[in-house]
């Protein structure tokens, strides 16, 4: 794997992605051609300026027998879909996403008027959790002496940085993208006692047992592949009585299956009760309902602004997401504030 160059694992998980729900996002037909031309449209619409120039990749990966050519067609090879499940373990194609989002929407000003419109603050949020919703986390923060916070998925740390204004603890972000790490250590500074970034993958975190007493997930178990696993590393995590508290939303495809909306029964809700955590949740279906639609309404009436300064890029990546979700049904969409005891 350490003999792959980038641009082959850019390749890589973008020829994994390439049906995927990012496909929907932008209107294409999941089943279309995996040709060249469409493949390296696909992977600069969502790795943008940091992909790489893949004209020596797609040859060396089918030299090496990873991927395959039939009528014009690009298609793995069993030795090739070992491969790539390897490849986005360890540099999955989000990371590349947002290392992208993170570079680009420091340098809007587009951007940040949004922020300000959509969440009330400019915190470079990437999520859907706005002043009113951070409140609920705030207020917990304010009445309760936390010593170790750990934020998982934290982007490029301003949300943590806001955070930590509201308590005395030492809060340490991670997150997959080294962009946006990048930028939250150079803001903050290394020798920050407070405050401290760090790249790490929350499917496999590298960190001391027993460390924190509060796990933050903000709008980022979505990346988790397996939520039980990722709640047994938390629990070697968190030193005894910790806590963990996630934001967490649930859309399902069918309403015929409404109940899997319910506090109790969303995908965290069931790892929950699989590993025996005890929890308290807060509804916050209608906020996240009202976040797409405020964010796809601001969007819109935005779009020029984006475009003149250069970032329609920016702005399209914001739209497509916005749009797929205020579209999605209310009925098929449910969204909490999970507070999770660790025995
Ligand atoms: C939806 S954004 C949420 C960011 C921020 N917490 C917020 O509320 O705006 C998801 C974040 O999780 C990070 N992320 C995605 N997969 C990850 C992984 N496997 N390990 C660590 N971070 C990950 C992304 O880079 C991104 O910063």
């Amino acid at each position: 794997m350490d003999l792959l160059s980038t641009a082959e694992k850019q390749l890589i998980t973008t020829l994994a992605w390439f049906r995927s729900r990012y496909a929907l996002y932008q209107h294409l037909d999941p089943e279309r051609k995996a040709t060249r031309e469409s493949i390296e449209a696909f992977g600069k619409t969502w790795i943008g300026e940091f992909k790489q120039n893949w004209d020596d990749a797609f040859a060396s990966l089918q030299e090496k027998g990873v991927l395959i050519i039939s009528n014009g067609e690009y298609a793995f090879t069993g030795k090739g879909v070992d491969l790539k499940n390897s490849v986005e373990a360890e540099s999955p194609f989000y990371q590349y996403e947002y290392d992208n989002y993170f570079s680009r929407e420091e340098r809007s000003e587009a951007h940040r008027r949004f922020c300000e419109k959509v969440y009330g603050k400019d915190l470079s949020q990437h999520g859907l959790i706005d002043l009113d919703e951070l409140a609920l986390l705030i207020d917990r923060l304010k009445t309760n002496a936390y010593f170790d916070v750990l934020d998982l998925g934290c982007g490029n740390g301003r949300i943590t940085e806001y955070l930590s204004g509201f308590s005395n603890a030492r809060f340490l972000g991670v997150d997959i993208s080294g962009e946006a790490i990048a930028k939250a250590t150079k803001r903050v500074g290394v020798e920050n006692e407070k405050l401290r970034f760090r790249v790490a993958n929350i499917n496999d975190l590298d960190l001391p047992a027993g460390a924190y007493d509060l796990i933050l997930s903000l709008d980022t178990l979505y990346y988790a592949d397996s939520l039980p696993d990722l709640l047994d590393q938390a629990s070697r995590l968190l030193r005894k009585g910790g806590r963990m508290m996630a934001y967490f939303s649930q859309w399902i495809m069918d309403e015929n299956y409404a109940e899997n909306l319910l506090p109790e029964n969303t995908h965290l809700a069931r790892a929950l009760s699989e590993k025996g955590h005890a929890y308290t949740c807060h509804n916050l279906t209608e906020s996240g309902i009202n976040h797409w639609k405020t964010k796809l309404a601001v969007l819109e009436e935005m779009e020029e602004e984006f475009a003149e300064e250069g970032n329609r890029a920016l702005w399209e990546y914001r739209y497509r997401e916005a749009y797929r979700y205020a579209n999605w049904g209310e009925n098929k969409y449910s969204r909490y504030f999970y507070e999770i005891e660790f025995a």
